[in-house]
């Protein structure tokens, strides 16, 4: 019971149990976040969006990292957005964080402001993957990148490992190939995905092509 109502609250925390699952998420996710990271560099001065930013852990660490750039998340649950702005309060406070209810699909940003996205652990849920994808492209600078990291990686070693949670959420694990395909279909380029052996993580980088001149 208690399993099936936090899982549930995944895909858009809200009540109760969604702020049960923000706990849960905030700490469970962290290492896998830190690992993500490390993949990536963040110039100090780097304006970041960080998508589905549910308890507001990663836009806390991008704060961390950016010196005195800007870190916006966004996320389409309204409890989510809450909790990420009450952690982050006082990043919020002096300007260097916004937070803002929204959906991947439809992001309130110009085209080509931001050096980097990060998506942790929600891609699965996401209604319209390719146009997604070239949605974040749109508000990507020029050469910036997408960060997407994964905890749900489908492997052949245990083909049936996410079966029940896939069932619950009606998502699928994903695939590195099929991640890497995607991207480069979606009209990234330099696509690279790394992953962290005795773990089920997965992390892609991908890159927004450099305008010709
Ligand atoms: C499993 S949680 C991960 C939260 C956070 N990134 C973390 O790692 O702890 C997935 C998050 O994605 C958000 N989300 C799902 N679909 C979304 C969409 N279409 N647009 C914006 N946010 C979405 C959910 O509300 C939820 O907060």
């Amino acid at each position: 019971m208690k399993y099936h109502k936090l899982v549930e609250n995944a895909a858009k925390p809200n009540g109760f149990w969604g702020k049960m699952m923000i706990k849960s998420m905030n700490k469970n996710h962290s290492s896998l976040t830190d690992w993500g990271l490390e993949h990536i560099q963040i110039e100090l001065g780097s304006k970041v969006l960080d998508i589905g930013c549910g308890g507001g852990q990663t836009v806390s660490k991008l704060c961390n990292m950016v010196g005195n750039g800007k870190v916006c998340g966004i996320d389409y649950s309204e409890l989510c957005v809450k909790k990420s702005q009450k952690l982050n309060s006082k990043s919020i406070l002096c300007g260097k964080a916004n937070i803002k209810q929204a959906s991947v699909s439809s992001l309130p940003f110009d085209d080509n402001c931001f050096d980097i996205v990060t998506a942790v652990e929600t891609f699965y849920f996401w209604p319209d993957k390719p146009n997604d994808l070239k949605e974040i492209m749109r508000v990507l600078k020029s050469g910036g990148k997408l960060l997407m990291i994964f905890e749900m990686l489908r492997s052949d070693d245990d083909p049936f490992k996410w079966e029940r949670v896939e069932k619950m959420l009606g998502i699928k694990a994903v695939d590195e190939n099929e991640i890497a395909q995607l991207l480069e279909d979606c009209g990234y380029v330099n696509v690279k995905t790394y992953t962290q052996s005795g773990t089920s993580w997965l992390c892609a980088i991908a890159e927004k092509p450099k305008e010709q001149i």
